[in-house]
């Protein structure tokens, strides 16, 4: 029997949990022994929000990006898994842009349901993975916290799943040391009260800027400030928020931009994005890369070129999530399972060059969101992972590029139709900017009473 490690049990790592699952729940036998190692005490990954900065209370370092009050920032539509519906788990229609905790309940959802957690050691970070030529297999040493032992074990293959939004890429700027403000980077950030009557400075022009900078609006900052190095965001934003060009230096707690202008700050905050990030594996197995729609060096963007048996989940950029995990891992599965062969590694290699070459013709977020869906497309026309109309996702994912383009304060009131059931969510019935509960209890309730409202009216 082979046996599977998977690193990581975020929603990458669940995914490669449940397909597993899926294919022993159709009566397959002789499925392979998986065990799934986390570092954190609960699944969830990203979505596992923690109010820890630094380190965890292992010592080690604290997974987490998430921040209190965050919203999905794309339509949840785009990322329902296709074997377990929205409406599946809440019972009913939601608004398309859910809070955290919302998506967190719905990723516990599919899990709860079956009973994979058994295939999981939590508080077992990772420490070190080597591959031997003569045995073809993976060891893999974790840390087991609970037990306070190291632990060896051998693999057959070995899946990471551990993420690549988490170890802050952090610029230094002349003159930070003697900053008398707070500097933190989008990572360390968790509740935007801490703001609230500051000026704020962001660097970066992503979507943890665009996030963080719209998050310390709607809880009172003074003032909020995006520094962008390449292109502005260039949305229509409201009074008490503004860009500006790339810093060049601080002196005391004013900041100097290249246009010549500077202003006082309270905090910095950089959004400047994650580094890839694998303390745990040697050179020759360690995927070196940036965050990009097709990482190089990975056969159909999952199996590592110069030796298969090595896979990595998740490490593109992602306009889609869920799914795209899901119909990854299905793949992966399928491999293991011997119902895919993998071909030899020159086509492997002739494979990459081509969605290299096709990455290259992109020139905008429309194409880029097209590729993506092709990448997906591309995989699950290779398994039974069910069909979600990957297509028509991608159109509303350009819907919502523009609802961003008319008004960023305003896009998460949009609605959208789930591909998957054809029900049209409800609305969000107040504005998103006076809504700063943001608990599953507050957002089911008002989204309820609003169904229930409109149905009377009706
Ligand atoms: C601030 C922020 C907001 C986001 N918002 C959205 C959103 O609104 N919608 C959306 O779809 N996506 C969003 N994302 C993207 C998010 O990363 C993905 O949705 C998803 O969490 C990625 O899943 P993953 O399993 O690949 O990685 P992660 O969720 O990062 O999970 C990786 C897991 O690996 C574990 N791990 C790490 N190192 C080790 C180790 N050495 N040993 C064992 N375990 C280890 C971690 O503890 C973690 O549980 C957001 C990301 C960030 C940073
Ligand atoms: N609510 C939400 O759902 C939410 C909120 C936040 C983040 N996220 C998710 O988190 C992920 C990561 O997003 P991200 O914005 O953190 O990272 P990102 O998309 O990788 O963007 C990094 C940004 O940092 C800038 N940057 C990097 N180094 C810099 C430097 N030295 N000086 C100035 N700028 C620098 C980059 O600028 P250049 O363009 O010049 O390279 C870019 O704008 C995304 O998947 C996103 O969806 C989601």
């Amino acid at each position: 029997m082979k046996k599977i490690a998977i690193l990581g049990a975020g929603p990458s790592g669940l995914a490669q949990l449940r397909a597993f699952e899926a294919a022993r729940l159709a009566g397959i036998e002789n499925l392979p022994e998986v065990v799934c190692y986390e570092k954190q005490n609960d699944i969830g990954g990203m979505w596992n929000y923690t109010w820890r900065t630094g380190l965890d209370r292992n010592g080690e370092p604290v997974h987490g990006s998430m921040y209190r009050y965050l919203w999905s920032n794309g339509p949840k539509e785009c990322l329902e898994f296709a074997d377990y519906s929205f409406e599946e788990h809440f019972g009913r229609p939601i608004p398309s842009y859910p809070p955290r905790e919302v998506l967190k309940d719905y990723i516990m959802g599919r899990i709860n349901k079956q009973d994979i957690r058994k295939y999981i050691r939590f508080e077992c970070p990772v420490r070190w993975v080597t591959f031997d030529d003569e045995t073809q297999m993976f060891t893999v040493t974790v840390m087991n916290h609970k037990t306070g032992e190291q632990e060896v074990n051998e693999f057959d293959y070995v899946i990471v799943a551990t993420g690549h939004f988490s170890t802050p890429n952090m610029p230094y700027f002349e003159g930070l040391e003697e900053y008398s403000g707070r500097v933190l980077h989008a990572h360390d950030f968790r509740d935007a009260l801490e703001f609230k009557d500051s000026e704020v400075l962001l660097i970066g022009s992503s979507y943890s800027a665009e996030d963080i900078g719209t998050q310390c609006y709607k809880y009172g900052a003074k003032s909020v400030t995006i520094s962008y190095r390449t292109k502005a965001l260039g949305y229509n934003w409201p009074d008490g928020i503004a860009e500006m060009p790339l810093v060049t230096h601080f002196e005391g707690d004013v900041a100097h931009f290249i246009d010549g202008t500077s202003k006082r700050f309270d905090a910095v905050i950089m959004c400047t994005g994650y580094l890839f990030h694998f303390p745990f594996l040697p050179d020759e197995l360690r995927l070196q890369t940036h965050n990009c729609l097709y990482p190089a060096n990975l056969y159909k963007g999952v199996f590592w070129q110069p030796n298969p048996k090595l896979v990595y989940l998740g490490m593109q950029d992602q306009y889609f999530t869920f799914n795209m995990f899901d119909a990854q891992a299905w793949y992966v599965r399928d491999e293991i399972l011997d119902r895919i062969k993998i071909p030899a590694l020159a086509a492997r290699q002739e494979d990459e060059k081509n969605w290299l070459a096709k990455y290259d013709e992109v020139t905008n977020v429309e194409g880029s969101i097209d590729y993506q869906a092709a990448y997906i497309r591309d995989l699950t026309n290779a398994t039974d992972y069910p069909e979600f109309a990957v297509e028509k996702q991608a159109d509303i994912l350009k819907e919502w590029q523009k609802d961003k383009q008319q008004d960023i304060m305003c896009f998460r009131e949009k609605a959208y139709r789930s591909t998957l059931t054809n029900t049209l969510a409800p609305e969000l019935p107040v504005p998103w900017l006076d809504v700063l509960d943001d608990s599953l209890e507050y957002f089911l309730e008002l989204s309820a009473t609003h169904t229930i409202e409109k149905s009377k009216a009706s």
